[in-house]
């Protein structure tokens, strides 16, 4: 098989440990630090919003075909435009992910831009910047060149960060193309940087101070010799019948391409007819588009099986007969849910299409009613759970249908990974399998438990399966979304070196702010955000757990939800007898006392608002559904229970605070402006550090200015904010006092002051 790989020259590790020099002697070097440096990649600082970016010259988009003929037109049209008996023709993938621009002046990348309405996009640069295969300044005599093509995410980065999302709990990215986009509009280019995207060029846009390409042959080379990335693969084509020949050697190898693809774009290669040709409203005249149909296989389902996930949540998988679909070999694909299967009205034995959701995962998408013989077997959700066999149930506002068992392994296994997944305590090397193994060999009953395991135990544990625990990965260490490797962790034992790199983030995972806690701790339905958002409402963990915030919320919403059902102006209790109706109507009176006493209360403290034009509807900063599972949480024996294993270990994480009531204000950083450089100590990295001055009041920006309060300074500072904040006289302080200011324990290192 033809294979197209981007084969990077060095691997991230090497990336990472080559940029730490570079990073640490531009400190030292100050004047050898250059706008094009790779240190300049990192640390663009989070935006509110994107500023927009107006394109010089129109961001066209392709007008589409679907059929062989409709390109035979589209030949016949050029070729009538420009009076030309046959005309040349350019071929390459087109790939699906999304238009932008980069600007370099005099070389130096300045600005890249999304392709928008094409008059305006939005400003990108920070983001895009992160892209590491995108040359922040190119070998030009140009004043100005705009290159363009599309930002994608290459397919294997998908899986793995869709797995990631699964793993947490998160509404995973339908396709990559999502996810493209998603990650580039991120208002955080530190979080962009953690996405795994890349781009191609194809394109230009102004040319200013060199020769304009006569050819688009001539300008996928000259972009070549910028060391811009350009297409693995083009076609120059003699007339339509190569172009026809072209398409169809490009179809057979689609899936070979890293990134996803969805058709061919066929231009013509003679730039100076360009103008000639001329554009419709929408698309210029010289290039086409052409789809391919979305790739189905036609398989059989053998059996349908049951995972159970981390909130106890049943999801049947489809056994199929392997069948080879868009490039890789199908075996499983999601049923979603018991309704679901009802409405295709699946069968055990059915004839299927599948399809490759977003080309990638796979999906049931119709029965072939035809192909039945009669023997196929319907097929109910179980009464009782797959793994521990205790009664499942299915709440009347679900589809889904649930292990009630808080202690059946799956469930663990499935906890266990959503305490170590990356928004939480992001203990890397600790996925499935490893959790799985843990489990099943006894050695942990609660992810707490992890803080007590001896790592003789973690580099001798077997990681052999002797069992499926049902969640989205089988037991042979093969996701739902075929062909890719779970995890890196390979052989029978998991070896010294993997379980010291568990051991250290677990140690790490101590010091981590109270939002990646109350994340990780899974309260069903609390995300990453919203656990984010609650350590800005709470000092601390302890002050969480017993939070008058979200009883008060809890209480709040329980009384509106009660008045709402007494309502007398409601049809419902306008149609009770007259005894019933009165009762009503004392009852929503006494609530309604209640409700604005306590409203207000919460309205004067900022923890709730009033509902405009009702003066008896308020809404809370945490939202009903948060309150009311974080309020069960804590009063079930797993959360009692979490809540003393994090005392035990003279655990409580910090968090925010200024809003609550019940926490003290006027923490240190309360109001504050500061900037972080260098490292800090016992695994706190810069952006926890920030979190934690940001939950405590404080605003950490990026660069010293004179409205900047301190600049904390960690190991290896970065010389251009110590200079500045020499020059401007600002004042600094170490990691021992900003960790005293944050109420964290001091480090077990001191880090010095580098000034
Ligand atoms: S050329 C004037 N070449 O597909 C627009 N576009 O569906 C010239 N696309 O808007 C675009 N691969 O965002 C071109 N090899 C390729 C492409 C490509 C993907 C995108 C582009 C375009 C969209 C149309």
């Amino acid at each position: 098989m033809y294979y197209i790989k981007a084969e990077p020259e060095i691997s991230d590790f090497e990336f990472d440990k080559l940029l730490e020099e570079l990073i640490s002697l531009e400190t030292k070097h100050p004047e050898l630090a250059t706008p094009d440096s790779p240190t300049q990649r990192v640390g663009g600082r989070p935006v509110s919003e994107f500023k927009p970016f107006e394109h010089v010259i129109r961001m066209q988009s392709l007008e589409n075909t679907y059929a062989r003929g409709e390109l035979e037109e589209f030949d016949k049209m050029a070729r009538g435009l420009v009076e030309a008996d046959s005309l040349d023709y350019f071929v390459e993938p087109k790939i699906d992910g999304l238009a932008f621009s980069l600007h370099y002046t005099d070389g130096l990348l300045v600005a890249a831009a999304t392709r928008g309405n094409g008059e305006v996009g939005d400003e990108i640069t920070a983001n895009v910047r992160t892209i590491r295969t995108i040359p922040l300044r190119i070998p030009t005599d140009a004043h100005y060149f705009e290159a363009r093509g599309e930002i994608y995410m290459p397919k294997a980065g998908f899986l793995k960060l869709t797995e990631a999302q699964i793993e947490r709990g998160d509404e995973p990215f339908k396709n990559p193309r999502n996810a493209a986009a998603g990650s580039i509009k991120l208002l955080d280019p530190a979080m962009t940087a953690k996405r795994p995207l890349d781009a191609l060029l194809y394109g230009a846009g102004i040319i200013d101070g060199i020769p304009d390409p006569p050819t688009h042959a001539a300008l996928t080379e000259m972009l070549r010799g910028f060391g811009l990335p350009v297409q693995p693969r083009t076609w120059f084509c003699h007339g339509m019948a190569e172009v026809m020949d072209a398409i169809d050697e490009l179809e057979k190898m689609r899936h070979d391409f890293p990134f996803e693809m969805d058709g061919a774009v066929i231009k013509v290669n003679n730039r100076s007819l360009y103008k000639k040709l001329g554009s419709t409203a929408k698309a210029p005249r010289w290039a086409r588009a052409y789809k391919y149909a979305p790739e189905q296989a036609e398989t059989v389902i053998e059996a349908i099986t049951v995972q159970v996930g981390r909130t106890g949540v049943l999801t049947p998988v489809a056994e199929l007969r392997t069948v080879r679909l868009a490039g890789s070999d199908i075996s499983r694909a999601t049923l979603h849910n018991e309704d679901e299967i009802r409405r295709k009205d699946i069968r055990i034995g059915d004839h299927v299409m599948i399809e490759k959701a977003g080309e990638v995962i796979p999906a049931v998408i119709a029965v072939l009613p035809g192909k039945r013989t009669g023997s196929e077997i319907e097929f109910a959700m179980p009464s009782a759970c797959p793994v521990c066999g205790e009664p499942t149930v299915r709440n009347a506002d679900e589809v889904a249908i649930r292990c009630t068992n808080f202690l059946c392994p799956a469930q663990l296994v499935a906890r266990v990974q959503h305490f170590a997944s990356r928004d939480a305590l992001d203990i890397e090397g600790l996925g499935e399998r490893v959790a799985a193994a843990l489990v099943d060999q006894n050695l942990i009953s609660n992810p707490m438990d992890l803080f007590g395991i001896p790592e003789i135990l973690l580099a001798t544990l077997n990681l052999e399966p002797s069992g499926s625990y049902g969640g989205i990965n089988d037991n042979t260490g093969t996701s739902l979304f075929q062909g890719e490797p779970v995890e890196s962790v390979s052989g029978r034992v998991l070896g010294e070196s993997n379980a010291k790199t568990i051991m250290e983030a677990i140690s790490r995972g101590k010091n981590l702010p109270l939002g990646r806690w109350i994340y990780a701790i899974g309260i069903p339905g609390i995300g990453a955000k919203n656990a984010r958002d609650l350590a800005g409402l709470h000092k601390d963990f302890e002050d969480f757990t017993k939070s008058d915030i979200i009883a008060d919320a809890k209480r709040l919403y329980d009384l509106m939800e009660e008045a709402d059902a007494n309502n007398p102006n409601t049809q419902r209790v306008r149609a009770l007898d007259i005894a019933a109706r009165v009762e009503c109507a004392d009852r929503y009176a006494r609530l309604s006392e209640e409700i604005k006493a306590l409203g207000s209360r919460m309205a004067a403290n900022g923890t709730a608002k009033s509902v405009k034009g009702s003066a008896l509807k308020y809404t809370a900063d945490v939202k009903p559904e948060a309150c009311r599972a974080i309020h069960k949480f804590f009063n079930s024996d797993y959360g009692r229970d979490f809540l003393a294993r994090m005392r035990e270990l003279g655990l409580n994480p910090v968090g925010g605070g200024r809003k609550s009531a019940s926490a003290p204000t006027g923490s240190f950083f309360d109001g504050k402006t500061v900037v972080i450089t260098g490292t800090f100590h016992d695994g706190l990295d810069r952006n926890a550090a920030a979190e934690l001055i940001t939950n405590a009041g404080g605003k950490v920006v990026d660069s010293v200015s004179k409205n900047t309060d301190y600049l904390i300074v960690g190991d290896n500072p970065g010389a251009s904010k110590t200079n500045k904040a020499a020059q401007l006289g600002t004042k600094t302080m170490d990691e021992a006092e900003m960790r005293q200011n944050l109420a964290l324990p001091p480090a077990s290192t001191q880090s010095s002051l580098l000034l």
